[in-house]
C-alpha cells in the first residue's frame, strides 16, 4: 500500500489557478516552501534545517497552503544509512554519506569530490522558478530552473552547473533532476523498449526494491529505449486506460540519456534523469557552466490515456515548431521502398505523376540522389547531385513534381561519411577516431564529429546551399548507426569526453540556424526509423520517422508504444507493399487505416499498383484528408491493446469534439465468434452523432445516429471476420 502523502485535503480536477487566485509558483515564506502549481497538480519542495533542498510532494493539485508543514529532513535510520540517504533530496549533490542515486558528481581539481549543495536564493517569474544553490566551500554552483505549464499539467526542471571557484571542475554526472514519487511500494514502471524495425515497445513491470536504469549510450536516443517513463500504483488491478494515477517524464535530449529509477530500502522511488554518465567526463573551467536537458514530468488521476492526452497536447502546444496552429501533416509520398538506391529523373517523374493522382501533397526523394550512391557503400558526404542520375541538376524534377500540386522533399543524412567518398579521403580526421586504432564501420559508413566546430560550419553550409538553391519544402534528416571510438583527438585528452554533449548540441545548433534562416523548411528526424525521437528533437523538428518496420500488423504494436508519449502528428506511417518485413500480406485497406492513424504516407511501387488499388487509394486518402486534424490533433483514446488480443481499436476525439473516428483491426476470427463491442470514450453523452462506417456492413446495427451515452455505453458493434480485417466509424455531432 502507497502510504499517502502528508498533506489531506485535495480537490476535484476542475480546480484551476484562477479559481484560487493563486500564482503557478508561490513560496511560503514562513515554511520556506515551494508550491508549483499546474491546474491539475501541485509539486512542492522546499528548504530544510540543515539549509537543503527537500522533495515534499507530487501528486494531484492541492488547494490549502496551511496543509503544508515546513520541512525537516528524516532521521538517521543507522550507521550505514544517514541523512543524506534517508532525506528526499531535491537536487542532491554527491557528498557526505549520500548512496542514492546524485544529480550531480563533480571532482575539482585539487581532488576534492564531496559537494554538498546549500540553499542560497531563489527568484521566481511568473510560471519559472529558479533556485540558487551551492557548495559548503567551494563557490561551485547549481541553478535549478523549474517550469511550470499550468494548462498542460506538466512541470519541467533542468539545471545550469556553474564554475566560480578559480580552478577546474570535471563534472562526471549533470541531471536534470529528481522526481519523488508518494513514499510506498506496489508501483508498476511502465517503459519503452525495442530494437530497430521494433522500435516502442512497451513495457510493464513492478518495480521492487533496487536500482534499475533505462539508457542509452549510443550517443543518440536509441531504438532500444525511449527516454520516457511511466508509474502507476496498481492498487487492485492498476492503473488502466481512464483511471488510477499515473505520474510520467520525458527528457529532451537526443544524445546518451540515462533514467534511475530507485526504489531506497526506505520506500522513496525516485527516478533521476539526465546525461548518461557512462563514460562522461565534462570539464568547466572557471566561469564556465554545463547546462542540462531538460526534463518534463506530469501526473493525472485518470490513467494511462491521460497521461497520453496530457503530453500530446503539451508537445503540440510547447515543443513542436508551429505549436497550437500548425497545420496538418500533409499527406506524403516517399520513394525509398519503391526503388531503393535506383532513382534517376525519369523514374521519379513516373512515381511522381501517379502519386498526384492519388491525392498526394508532398513527393520525397529517398537515398540515392548523390555523390557515387549506388548502394549503401560509397556516397555518404559527397552532397552533390548525382550527375547520371540527374544530369540537368534536381530543378527539372522539383519544377515537375511542383507542376503536380506537390511540394517537394529530400532525404540527407548530414552526420555521416562512407569511407569511399571524396570527403572522407579529403578530411579521415573529421570521422570520429581515437588515432591508430580500427574505426568500426556499420552500414558501411563513419560518423562525422560534430562536436568538431569545423564540421559543424561545413554541415551548415551545405545544407543552406542546398535548400537555398532548390525548391526544397522538406528535409527527411536519417541518421543510420550509432557512435563508435567516440574519440575527439583535436579536443584534446582532457575534454574529449564532451563530444558526448558537444555533438547533440551542434547538431541542434545546425537545425536551428537552418530553421532561422528557411522558416518554411520542414524536418523529419529519422535515425533507421524511430532510433531518435524524443522531446529535444521535437523542438525543432516536424515529425518522426516511427520505424523501418512498415507491416501494418507490426506496427500496430510499434504505434501502440509510441502513442504513449509522443502525439499522432508526429509518427509518421507509411502504407507499403506486401508481403513486407515478416513476410506477412495484409489487404490494402487493412494498411491504410493503421498508417491513417498517424501522420499519413506511401511508400509504395505505384508502377506496380492495378486500377482497384489506386481506387482505394484515392478513396482512403481523400478520407484521410478528412480526419487527419481530429488524428494528428484530437484527443487518442486507445480502447483495445494490438497487446491484449486479436482486437485493436482506437478512437480520437477533435479538440473541438464535433467529430470522432474509430479505427479498429482483426487479427483473426475464430468461426462465429464476434468481435467484441466496442464502448466508445470522449464524447458528449447528451449530444447525438451521425454515424458513418467506412464499410457500412461493418456495422451490425445499421445506425445513421446515435448518442454519446449509447455510443459510450450500449458500445458498438462491429462484424469483422477473417484474417486482417478493419474499418473506421466517422462521428460527426449532429445535436
Ligand atoms: C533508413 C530510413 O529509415 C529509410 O526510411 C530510408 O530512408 C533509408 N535509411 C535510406 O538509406
Amino acid at each position: 500500500m502507497i502510504n499517502r502523502c502528508c498533506v489531506s485535503a485535495v480537490l476535484s480536477l476542475a480546480l484551476c489557478a484562477s479559481v484560487f487566485g493563486q500564482e503557478p509558483i508561490r513560496y511560503l515564506a514562513e515554511k520556506k516552501l515551494w508550491v508549483l502549481d499546474t491546474n491539475t497538480t501541485s509539486y512542492v519542495f522546499g528548504v530544510n534545517e540543515r539549509n537543503q533542498l527537500q522533495h515534499m510532494y507530487w501528486g494531484k493539485r492541492l488547494w490549502r497552503d496551511a496543509d503544508l508543514a515546513a520541512d525537516h529532513s528524516l532521521g538517521e535510520w543507522s550507521s550505514f544509512d544517514g541523512v543524506a540517504s534517508t532525506t528526499p533530496g531535491e537536487y542532491a549533490g554527491w557528498g557526505s554519506n549520500m548512496y542514492t542515486e546524485p544529480c550531480l558528481k563533480v571532482t575539482l581539481q585539487d581532488g576534492n569530490r564531496d559537494l554538498v549543495l546549500r540553499y542560497v536564493s531563489h527568484e521566481i517569474h511568473g510560471d519559472r522558478l529558479e533556485v540558487v544553490t551551492k557548495d559548503i566551500q567551494y563557490d561551485l554552483f547549481a541553478h535549478l530552473h523549474y517550469r511550470v505549464y499550468p494548462g498542460a499539467g506538466i512541470i519541467e526542471k533542468h539545471a545550469v552547473v556553474e564554475n566560480r571557484t578559480s580552478q577546474p571542475i570535471t563534472i562526471e554526472s549533470a541531471q536534470a533532476g529528481t522526481w519523488y514519487l508518494p513514499p510506498g511500494d506496489g508501483y508498476r514502471l511502465s517503459y519503452l523498449n525495442g530494437r530497430w524495425a521494433g522500435e516502442t515497445q512497451l513495457v510493464q513491470e513492478d518495480i521492487h526494491p533496487g536500482l534499475k536504469i533505462l539508457e542509452s549510450r549510443r550517443g543518440t536516443t536509441s531504438h532500444q529505449t525511449n527516454p520516457w517513463f511511466a508509474i502507476d500504483a496498481p492498487e487492485g488491478n492498476g492503473s488502466d486506460q481512464e483511471h488510477g494515477p499515473v505520474w510520467f517524464g520525458a527528457l529532451g535530449w537526443s544524445g546518451s540519456w540515462r533514467f534511475s529509477i530507485e526504489q531506497t530500502p526506505h520506500q522513496q522511488v525516485r527516478v533521476t534523469g539526465g546525461y548518461n554518465t557512462f563514460d562522461f567526463a565534462y570539464p568547466i573551467n572557471p566561469g564556465e557552466r554545463l547546462e542540462t536537458p531538460p526534463f518534463y514530468g506530469g501526473f493525472t488521476s485518470h490513467g494511462f490515456g491521460e497521461a497520453s492526452r496530457m503530453l500530446h497536447r503539451f508537445a503540440r502546444e510547447f515543443i513542436l515548431p508551429g505549436g497550437l496552429s500548425a497545420k496538418p501533416r500533409p499527406v506524403l509520398y516517399n520513394s525509398w521502398e519503391a526503388t531503393e538506391f535506383n532513382v534517376d529523373e525519369p523514374g521519379q517523374k513516373a512515381l511522381a505523376e501517379k502519386a498526384a493522382r492519388i491525392g498526394i501533397e508532398r513527393f520525397v526523394m529517398d537515398d540515392g540522389w548523390f555523390g557515387a550512391r549506388n548502394d549503401d557503400h560509397a556516397g555518404l558526404g559527397d552532397w552533390y547531385v548525382n550527375p547520371k542520375k540527374f544530369p540537368n541538376g534536381l530543378q527539372p524534377l522539383i519544377r515537375y513534381v511542383n507542376s503536380l500540386g506537390m511540394d517537394f522533399g529530400l532525404w540527407v543524412e548530414p552526420e555521416m561519411v562512407n569511407p569511399n567518398s571524396d570527403l572522407y579521403r579529403k578530411h579521415p580526421d573529421w570521422a570520429m577516431n581515437f588515432p591508430g586504432r580500427p574505426r568500426t564501420e556499420a552500414r558501411n559508413q563513419l560518423v562525422l564529429n560534430m562536436a568538431r566546430e569545423d564540421v559543424k560550419e561545413y554541415t551548415f553550409a551545405w545544407l543552406d546551399n542546398l535548400v537555398t538553391e532548390n525548391n526544397i519544402a522538406f528535409l527527411k534528416w536519417d541518421m543510420n548507426r550509432n557512435f563508435s571510438e567516440p574519440g575527439w583527438p583535436e579536443a584534446g585528452p582532457a575534454n574529449e569526453k564532451k563530444i558526448w554533449v558537444k555533438y547533440v548540441s551542434n547538431l541542434y545548433e545546425i537545425i536551428d540556424r537552418l530553421r532561422a534562416k528557411h522558416p518554411k523548411l520542414e524536418i523529419e528526424s529519422c535515425s533507421g526509423g524511430g532510433g531518435r525521437v524524443d522531446l529535444g528533437i521535437m523542438k525543432r523538428v516536424d515529425e518522426a520517422w516511427t520505424s523501418d518496420n512498415t507491416e501494418a500488423f507490426d506496427r500496430l504494436r510499434i504505434q501502440e508504444g509510441f502513442s504513449y508519449p509522443y502525439p499522432a502528428q508526429v509518427m509518421m506511417a507509411w502504407v507499403t507493399d506486401v508481403p513486407n518485413y515478416n513476410g506477412r500480406s495484409t489487404p490494402l485497406q487493412y494498411r491504410f487505416l493503421v498508417a491513417m492513424m498517424g501522420s499519413l504516407g506511401i511508400g509504395n511501387n505505384l508502377n506496380k499498383w492495378t486500377n482497384a488499388d489506386f481506387a482505394l487509394a484515392t478513396q482512403m486518402i481523400a478520407y484521410y484528408k478528412t480526419i487527419r486534424g481530429t488524428v494528428e490533433q484530437g484527443r487518442l483514446y486507445r480502447l483495445f491493446s494490438p497487446r491484449a488480443g486479436d482486437l485493436t481499436a482506437n478512437q480520437y476525439v477533435s479538440e473541438d469534439g464535433k467529430q470522432s473516428v474509430l479505427f479498429a483491426f482483426l487479427r483473426a476470427q475464430q468461426y462465429g465468434r464476434p468481435t467484441p463491442t466496442i464502448r466508445l470514450r470522449g464524447l458528449d453523452e447528451r449530444a447525438v452523432y451521425r454515424v458513418r462506417a467506412l464499410d457500412g456492413s461493418k456495422l451490425v446495427e445499421k445506425l445513421e445516429t446515435a448518442s454519446g451515452a449509447y455510443l459510450q455505453n450500449h458500445g458498438l458493434n462491429l462484424l469483422l471476420t477473417g484474417d486482417y480485417d478493419s474499418t473506421s466509424v466517422l462521428l460527426e455531432r449532429v445535436e
